[in-house]
């Protein structure tokens, strides 16, 4: 299906209106707008993304490489992998009311007032409605641009004109393309008008944000669909405290997707947290029982955080196992490790695991703390102060090396630790970092250290 419809571009500034005015209303001259065919095509008349019609060596020296652009964040650039590559696609993901707006607005800002123009499409929001919030995290630039519209041909001519650095559609949801009778995000809409502002990314060179209302759960229609059409899914996420926020990259076709940053939402906006170790470790109890502190590694960056155990009576049944912040079938390996080759018993005791500050840890290197910090509170003594720990556990109870150990053991040592309990192969890294190694080869070795029988 082939549509014509019409817009008038202003000869002066390039900007594009939906109607005819005497006036200019972005550069105020007087005069100038002109009227434009706008050919909308259907999705399967739309012209490829590949410019290129006939082979060309991966070699060549044709293909050139992009600077990427600086968000004014550092959190947010280490996400992205460095920096907003320009024509790239983002999703902008995450729960109602987290923050994606205010984060999206925050950004734009930066981007005005440091490249060059941003267009901020609020499909969502009134005009006044995002000019207030702007005004309270004072996000007001000359340069940052609010158009509040949500078809999708209205909203194409702003990006194809190229004058903008970034864009921000707010939210996708909302823009929908009138070849389709479905509603504004049903899955057809997300996928017609998502492809166009790929297509509109990749052939005007604009960084494009798409904010989306989708949960990791992915319960609103389209997520995955839109994670596969986009170059870079980002999801901003809420932790266990409050105001704080953490934003992942779930796919990232420039970087990598192991990164976070962590912001905290105040009445300002949100403020980057450059030191969340401190943030973890702010409420640890000391001399407390079933507390251990892992460094853990978010990509390229060390974190500390501490894990929890509570072992106790239970109340009615059979015991419970809750576990939160580290896979429950590693926890569950764990007690049965450590009931085999520890001697402890945990199968008649309810046992809860948390990593406090709400944050998730995947990788296996936290075994030997979630061990530690389970025998720790079974027994009832607690882990000295001064002391962390790191290293997997394995099913005849050996403590395994785990990677990145020297990185581990610098970030323990900025936090007054003087002491790390590790895989016996890790200790020379722990030593070159200024840490005293407690090496350990097996658990039961490992314990007698972390609970200084
Ligand atoms: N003074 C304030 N007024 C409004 N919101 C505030 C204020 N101070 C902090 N906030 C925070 O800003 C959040 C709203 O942020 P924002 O609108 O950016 O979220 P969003 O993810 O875009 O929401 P939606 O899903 O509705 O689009 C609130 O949930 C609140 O935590
Ligand atoms: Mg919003």
């Amino acid at each position: 299906m082939t549509r014509i419809k019409s817009h008038f571009v202003c000869e002066e500034c390039g900007a594009v209106h939906p109607k005819w005015a005497g006036k200019c209303s972005t550069c105020e001259s007087w005069n100038t707008l002109h009227e434009e065919e706008i050919v909308d095509q259907g999705s399967h008349l739309r012209p490829s993304l590949n410019v290129h019609s006939e082979a060309v060596a991966i070699t060549s020296a044709t293909a050139k490489v992009a600077d990427r652009l600086s968000s004014g964040l550092a959190e947010f650039d280490r996400v992205l992998g460095g920096g907003i590559i320009p024509g790239s696609l983002t999703l902008v993901g995450g729960d109602p009311g987290i923050g994606k707006s205010t984060l999206m607005l925050q950004l734009s800002h930066h981007l005005a007032e440091a490249s060059g123009p941003v267009l901020y499409v609020s499909g969502e929001e009134s005009f006044e409605q995002a000019r207030l919030r702007a005004g309270r995290l004072k996000t007001l630039h000359d340069r940052l641009f609010l158009l509040t519209e949500t078809h999708i041909s209205a909203i194409a001519p702003h990006l194809s004109a190229g004058r903008y650095t970034l864009a921000v559609v707010d939210s996708i949801q909302s823009v929908y393309s009138s070849q389709l009778p479905a509603a504004p995000g049903s899955v057809g809409q997300l996928r017609e008008c998502a492809n166009e502002f790929m297509r509109l990314a990749k052939t005007s060179g604009i960084p494009v944000f798409l904010v989306g209302h989708v949960t990791k759960d992915g319960v609103i229609a389209g997520p995955r669909l839109l994670e596969h059409l986009v170059d870079t899914v980002l999801y901003f996420e809420g932790e266990g405290r409050q105001s704080l926020r953490v934003l992942r990259a779930v796919k990232n076709r420039f970087g990598s997707t192991n990164e976070i940053g962590v912001f905290e939402m105040q009445d300002s906006g949100l403020k980057e947290v450059k030191n969340p170790s401190a943030l973890f470790l702010e409420e640890r109890p000391l001399g407390v029982s079933g507390s251990v502190v892992y460094p853990a590694m978010e990509g390229a960056r060390p974190l500390l955080v501490e894990v929890q155990a509570l072992v106790s009576d239970p109340h009615a049944g059979s015991p419970r196992r809750t576990i939160s912040g580290v896979n429950p079938h590693r926890v569950a390996l764990l007690l049965a490790v450590l009931e085999r080759h520890g001697g402890l018993r945990f199968c008649d005791r309810d046992v809860f695991v948390n990593v406090a500050g709400g944050i998730r840890v995947e990788e296996p290197g936290v075994d030997l703390a979630v061990a530690a910090a389970l025998a720790s509170s079974l027994l009832n003594r607690p882990v000295p102060a001064t002391l962390a720990i790191f290293g997997e556990v394995g099913l005849s109870g050996e403590v395994r090396a785990v990677s990145a150990s020297r990185q581990r053991a610098s970030e323990v040592a900025k936090f007054g630790f003087t002491r790390c309990l590790v895989p016996k192969n890790c200790s020379r890294d722990v030593t070159a970092a200024g840490i005293t190694p407690e090496p350990a080869l097996s658990i039961v070795e490992a314990l007698k250290v972390a609970l200084e029988k």
